[in-house]
């Protein structure tokens, strides 16, 4: 994709091969699955860029959600993919051992820091992933309850959704035995200021700890789809301690952030932490569906069979995850990562003077390339700015880069790690643009009116 084509072909409106899809879309995809924010339709892609029918490109800053974070069509992951899928060896893992499997496994294992004696979940998405060893923990340990964090998220289903504070009250009740803690927020403290805050969840966790039946506590190293809230340095460590005083199972849900997005390879590296179990999902594939997580052999080797899924293990995901594995480390993308989000965040911060929108982007927060633009109102009350958020990712899409919102008002910048440096000038410059532009009305309530994103 030749960079100097990308101009001219960014031009807004929907057009009419467009429009054919959003039509037999709406007559036959269930509603169950869509989490739309705008009339996004797209044919193919390349590196970080997507093409919309008729041939317009995008500029992909959220990677479908992290999944893309090799870029599209990542040249080592499509060779092992063609390779895996030419003879495979079957198409699971339940039933029959293949070669590739057990080096992926043992590939995590050497990857991941821990006790010696582990074992490695192999699924299919961060939802399993989470929703397996949930259930694992309180098998093995006989114990009931788990500690989870307000607006977090580990799942689209079962009990995995259960814990995902993001989705308990609105699109399902809380699991048996979940316990809800707020996670610190530095921009917007649940106790006005974020010392207080920081030692109320502590306190609150410990409470827990103290009354006991505690299996496990899960916790997102940044938690993202709950609005990109870094937590302050040191938390996640004194959490990772007290789990350790009272013997409850510290479980890091790296699915989104982690392999390398945030600036190092785990995201709760840059804590000091070893957590008992860690669990992956989206990028682990380079694209396509795999999961895994990585913890003591006593927490995840029983029952025997309590984890079945016939395509758990499956030779062409197993054989991109193992690929994708190697061009993270190899091409050292945790590096690149960070190096990438320091420009991205000085040239917004340019961009915010130039276009004069400082009084609505409240917060830019995030380690490497995942980064939050949080909008507000105005600076003083710091409420969020939902409409804004709204219109700006519509506004985006218009000029032809992709983004969507968390959180209600925080704009998630989390393009492929593979990003190259005029895409990201490109794209930032777009999306200041953007809320420029939605701050001054260019985009109408009827133009969203049919996508109710979150
Ligand atoms: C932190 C985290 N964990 C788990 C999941 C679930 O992953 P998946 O949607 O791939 O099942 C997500 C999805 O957004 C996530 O952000």
């Amino acid at each position: 994709m030749k960079s100097d084509n990308l101009e001219a072909s960014f031009a807004s409106g929907i057009n009419p091969l467009v429009q054919d899809f959003l039509t037999r879309d709406a007559a036959s995809v269930a509603g169950v699955e869509k989490l739309r924010f705008y009339p996004l339709v797209v044919e193919s892609g390349t590196g970080t860029i997507l093409t919309e029918p008729g041939g317009r490109k995008l500029l992909d800053f959220s990677s479908s959600w992290t999944a893309g974070g090799l870029g599209y069509g990542n040249p080592t992951v499509t060779k092992a993919i063609i390779e895996a899928a030419t003879n495979p060896p079957g198409f699971g893992g339940i039933s029959a051992i293949h070669p590739d499997l057990i080096k992926f496994a043992e590939l995590l294992i050497s990857i991941v820091p821990g006790e010696s004696d582990r074992r490695v979940y192999i699924g299919v998405t961060g939802s399993d992933a989470n929703d397996v060893v949930l259930r694992a923990c309180k098998v093995n340990t006989g114990k009931s309850r788990v500690i989870t964090f307000e607006n977090s998220y580990h799942g689209g289903v079962g009990f995995a959704m259960g814990v995902s504070g993001v989705h308990v009250g609105t699109n399902a009740t809380a699991a048996d035995g979940a316990v809800f803690i707020p996670y610190p927020d530095p921009f917007r403290p649940h106790l006005g200021n974020i010392t207080d805050s920081v030692a109320d969840s502590l306190q609150r966790i410990k409470s827990e700890f103290e009354v006991g039946d505690v299996a496990c506590l899960i916790m997102e190293p940044i938690q993202s789809d709950g609005g990109l809230i870094v937590p302050p340095a040191g938390f996640i460590k004194a959490v990772a301690n007290l789990c350790k005083d009272f013997d409850v199972l510290f479980i890091c849900d790296e699915v989104k952030v982690g392999l390398g997005r945030t600036g190092m390879l785990h995201a709760f590296q840059r804590d000091d932490v070893v957590p008992d179990i860690v669990t992956f999902g989206k990028m682990l594939g380079g694209g396509l569906p795999l999961s895994a997580a990585v913890g003591p052999a006593r927490i995840l080797d029983g029952p025997v069979g309590s984890a079945l899924l016939t395509a758990a293990g499956n030779p062409i995901c197993v054989a991109a995850g193992i690929a994708a594995l190697e061009v993270i480390v190899s091409q050292d993308l945790s590096n690149q990562a960070e190096k990438a989000g320091k420009k991205l965040r000085k040239i917004f911060s340019e961009k915010v003077i130039e276009l004069d929108i400082s009084d609505v982007v409240g917060d830019v927060r995030g380690h490497g390339l995942a980064i939050g633009i949080d909008l507000v109102t105005d600076p003083d009350s710091k409420n969020r700015n939902s409409e804004l958020a709204r219109k700006s990712v519509y506004r985006a899409w218009e000029l032809g880069v992709v983004i969507y919102y968390v959180g209600t008002n925080v704009l998630e910048i989390t393009p492929p790690l593979t990003i190259q440096d005029h895409e990201i000038e490109q794209g930032i410059g777009l999306i200041a643009q953007a809320i420029a532009d939605a701050k001054a009305g260019l985009v109408t309530d009827e133009m969203v009116a049919a996508f109710t994103g979150w």
